[in-house]
């Protein structure tokens, strides 16, 4: 175990409200954890398919109403905060899963048409489908996008990176248009475990491809609290020409 990684200090703003559900007591609280995996940046990407094959069909019953997953309502919230939806915009969703990111986005207001998924795992994605609040949704790997240089406005990315390696962020720093967002959770024992991925961060914004504008966290994770999971949410810019000087 490294030390704790030295993260730029940055005003952090109030947590938004939850809605997902209001109380602890609207979850059916459970130990059973049988589903519940931990993958890390050391899982290849065949792991990672398989696990995620396995645990697609009850996904979103399990995060939800057994966990109280409390993220998508308050990443969507802060992400509003730096992108308007707009009607011609393009944002990727890189990690989609089951679709609940884009489901919060669609609810604040971020137009189907301008949203498109990206999994590894298309047992996922099937899940997603179902939703109908994406434009497309691409099996794909993180450390590969299959789009090219600055294809998309705004990039999101929740509970992916950390999963996917911290070459990750380099791909979503370069699909991303100059002046887009950057915005990705990332769990605190992530960044203390591989120091790879701050310096990553950091090695980003010495080279003048991004800044970073808003950490927000660590965020509890899920309403009951499950293995004291937390995330941090950075939100990062990607700096266009003139920013660069
Ligand atoms: C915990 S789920 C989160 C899904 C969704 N973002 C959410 O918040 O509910 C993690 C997702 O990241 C995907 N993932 C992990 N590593 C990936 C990689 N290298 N490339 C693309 N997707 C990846 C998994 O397949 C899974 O769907």
């Amino acid at each position: 175990m490294k030390g704790a990684p030295k993260i730029t200090p940055l005003e952090t703003e109030e947590i938004p409200e939850l809605n997902v559900v209001d109380s602890v007591d609207d979850i059916e609280v459970t130990d059973d954890f049988s589903r519940y995996s931990r993958m890390t940046p050391e899982n290849n990407p065949a792991e990672i398919i398989e696990e995620y094959e396995k645990s697609a069909p009850g996904y979103e019953n399990r995060m939800l109403n057994k966990r109280g997953y409390t993220l998508p309502p308050i990443i969507a919230k802060i992400f509003h905060k730096y992108v308007k939806p707009t009607e011609d915009m393009k944002i990727l969703d890189a990690g989609a899963g089951s679709g609940l990111i884009g489901q919060g986005l669609n609810e604040i207001g971020f137009p189907q048409k301008s949203i498109h998924g990206l999994d590894i795992s298309s047992a996922m994605l099937k899940e997603a489908a179902r939703k109908q609040v994406y434009e497309a949704l691409v099996t794909g790997d993180l450390t590969k996008i299959p789009y090219a240089n600055d294809s998309f406005d705004h990039s999101i990315s929740v509970m992916a990176v950390g999963i996917a390696p911290a070459s990750s962020l380099d791909e979503l720093a370069r699909v991303t248009k100059p002046g887009g967002y950057i915005a990705t959770t990332i769990r605190p024992e992530i960044l203390d475990e591989y120091p790879e991925f701050d310096e990553t961060m950091k090695r980003l914004e010495a080279e003048g491809i991004w800044k970073l504008i808003h950490r927000h966290g660590p965020i509890q994770s899920y309403i009951n609290n499950l293995n004291n999971t937390t995330h941090y949410f950075f939100v990062f810019q990607k700096l266009d020409e003139e920013q660069k000087g």
